[in-house]
């Protein structure tokens, strides 16, 4: 491999911890590598550019958290706006916070070959669950670990390898979810539908700090928050806001019992998993 290029998002972190993880391996095998979030508010029109030039000796990493089953819109818009390849080999990679990585990989890899990326690998990594981040033993508690970056070091290795070889992975090993967590392909983008928030004015003091840790700009003040139809439900604004002034229309503990009682029924195993 010679040019790798790395791409995310990643609200609450863990989907970026696997992206640095990959960075690491592929800079320890000497392959040069770009690095973007595009959650950070950057403009990937030029890397979309610089990547209709890539060939066939470099490859694109993409990760996305699951959300309801689903990799995010901003990652999706991302995979959706590739120009035609000069045969770059494409990686999807997920995390998940243990009550189903539904179809997100499945959403990717065919997004990719939609846009003739050859898939050489994926990944699915556990994660600790987003929305969980004020229990005390959330979902996913201490994942990505040692163990999943272990995997993960793996699966830079397997992709190397793969396209020494020259080889491609079969699309169908992505779909790996059945019954009801499986979705067809038409559904891919639904109407993306969050849990409202509200803000309490009594407590918002107008101080911003929602305001940049937004991963798709669209919070603004008025004086209070006001949120955009860009939105995708993360809830960073509402986790970092130091007044606690953003609430969430379904109550946090509801949430909680829908979350866990979807990680006792689905069961998905195994947890971190490689394609390779
Ligand atoms: C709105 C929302 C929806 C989510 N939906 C799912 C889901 O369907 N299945 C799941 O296992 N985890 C789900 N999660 C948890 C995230 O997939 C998981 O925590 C992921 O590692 C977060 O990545 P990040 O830390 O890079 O943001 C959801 C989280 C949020 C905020
Ligand atoms: S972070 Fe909280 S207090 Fe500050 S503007 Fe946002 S909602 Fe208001
Ligand atoms: S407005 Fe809040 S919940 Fe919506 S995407 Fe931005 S930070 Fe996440």
């Amino acid at each position: 491999m010679k040019n790798a290029y790395v791409v995310y998002c990643s609200p609450a972190g863990s989907t970026g911890h696997v992206a640095r993880v990959i960075v690491d391996e592929l800079a320890s095998r000497s392959v040069a590598v770009t690095e973007f979030d595009l959650g950070a508010g950057q403009d990937p029109a030029p890397l979309v550019k610089q990547l209709a030039a890539a060939g066939e000796a470099d490859c694109l990493f993409v990760g996305s958290p699951v959300y309801r089953n689903l990799a995010v819109p901003p990652v999706m818009d991302f995979i959706n706006s590739l120009q035609a390849t000069k045969g770059c080999r494409a990686v999807p990679f997920i995390t998940w916070g243990a009550a189903s990585s539904g179809v997100a990989l499945w959403q990717m890899g065919h997004a990719f070959s939609d846009k003739a990326y050859p898939i050489v690998g994926a990944a699915k990594v556990l994660g600790l669950h987003s929305l969980m981040w004020y229990s005390d033993d959330p979902v996913g508690k201490g994942h990505p670990d040692a163990a999943d970056d272990a995997m993960v070091r793996g699966l830079v290795g397997d992709v190397i390898a793969r396209m020494a070889d020259g080889k491609a992975l079969d699309l169908a090993v992505l779909d790996y979810q059945r019954g009801g967590q499986r979705r067809g392909k038409e559904d891919d983008r639904p109407a993306w539908t969050n849990i409202p928030k509200s803000v309490d004015a009594d407590k918002c003091t107008a101080c911003g700090a929602c305001v940049p840790v937004c991963p798709v700009g669209a919070v603004s003040l008025d004086p209070t928050p006001v949120f955009g139809p860009s939105c995708i439900g993360c809830f960073n604004c509402l986790r970092e806001c130091p007044e606690a002034a953003i609430v969430s229309g379904m109550p946090l503990e509801k949430l909680e019992a829908m979350i866990r009682g979807r990680v006792a029924t689905l069961n998905e195993t195994p947890p971190t998993q490689i394609f390779g």
